[in-house]
């Protein structure tokens, strides 16, 4: 994550040796949350109720990935295994790291619709799904935190993409999507048995009109280093054809309720996707946006951190929660 992201978007901190460093009055504190430094007192007086939450997290794929929530780690929706990265075969492009103005969910229910892509996506040839998937609803196969399809379009790639011939000389391409958890989004995109993009979205929401994407993409062709760049380039081309779709949607957010649109057959990803949202609000995870807007002008909110479980005396309030409806 970028220096400049990270002091525009979350504030102005700095890191010194293993503490983090608050711009203001210089208090000091520890990777547990603790405050470990406050300049106008001696080390030994800083009170307990100075600790901040603090979050497990994994680094993985150059990613430093946190899980904001108080959930022991049993519970918690996995962190997506990329299964095939450091596999010989495939190669992996640098990661890629944008930014859009539109929420996350949105951003995730267009990496799940198989029927843009015939008119959002000129520089890919805009492919559109074949006959005997079209009208047909998608064929979803569910996993505990998510759900995956697979349909073929016609490939139209041609050769002014100068992708490599194995992708451009097929007739057709087999494509799916699918989703893991609230945030993470995978594409499939296969040309031939030897010819695949494996994409991977790790999606992080700023704040309701704002997502910072993380993108790892995996191929088994084109493997030289020099087509690295050309890659993303083109992935890049891609997402902001999407990225100007999007950041024009109303509502900002998805609609309420099912009534509130009409669903198709091709919007089959999207409709499980929502299911498993309404799941997780149903077991009382969604933050209560409505009621924190209305209270932000005088207090501060954190997402509760697993401490909080066994711990009290914190000064930051917890976010306000939607009560859910599995909850007892
Ligand atoms: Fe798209």
């Amino acid at each position: 994550m970028s220096a400049s992201i990270g002091a525009r978007r979350w504030g102005k901190g700095w890191v010194k040796g293993n503490a983090v460093v608050c711009p203001y009055h210089g208090w000091q504190f520890g990777g547990d949350g603790k405050c470990t430094h406050i300049p106008t007192l001696d080390d030994d007086k800083v009170p307990a109720r100075a600790k901040v939450d603090s979050y497990p997290v994994q680094e993985k794929y150059g990613i430093v990935f946190a899980f904001l929530g108080d959930l022991p780690e049993e519970e918690r929706p996995p962190l997506h295994e990329i299964e095939e990265y450091d596999q010989e075969g495939w190669r992996t492009n640098r990661l890629v790291v944008f930014e859009l103005n539109a929420f996350y969910e949105r951003s995730i229910e267009n990496g799940l619709d198989p029927s843009h892509n015939e008119f959002v996506h000129p520089a890919q040839g805009s492919p559109g799904m074949q006959p005997d998937f079209r009208k047909k609803p998608l064929d979803m196969h569910d996993s505990a935190w998510g759900s995956e399809f697979l349909v073929r379009f016609d490939n139209k790639l041609t050769d002014t993409r100068a992708l490599a011939d194995v992708a451009q000389s097929v007739p057709e391409v087999t494509a799916g999507s699918g989703f893991v958890g609230p945030n993470q989004m995978i594409t499939w995109i296969r040309f031939s048995e030897n010819a695949m993009f494996h994409q991977y979205f790790f999606e992080a929401p700023i704040d309701e009109s704002h997502t910072q994407v993380f993108f790892v993409n995996m191929r088994t062709f084109m493997l030289e280093p020099e087509n690295d760049g050309r890659l993303v380039n083109i992935n890049l081309t891609i997402a902001q054809e999407d990225i100007d779709l999007l950041e024009t949607l109303d509502p900002v957010g998805t609609p309420n309720s099912p009534t509130e649109e009409v669903l198709v057959p091709s919007d089959g990803a999207v409709i499980s996707y929502r299911k498993h949202l309404k799941t997780w609000k149903d077991n009382g995870w969604r933050v209560d946006m409505e009621t924190m807007r209305a209270k932000r002008q005088n207090m501060t909110f954190a997402i509760p951190c697993p401490a909080r479980r066994t711990s009290g005396n914190w000064v930051l309030n917890p976010v306000p929660l939607i009560p859910g409806a599995n909850q007892d």
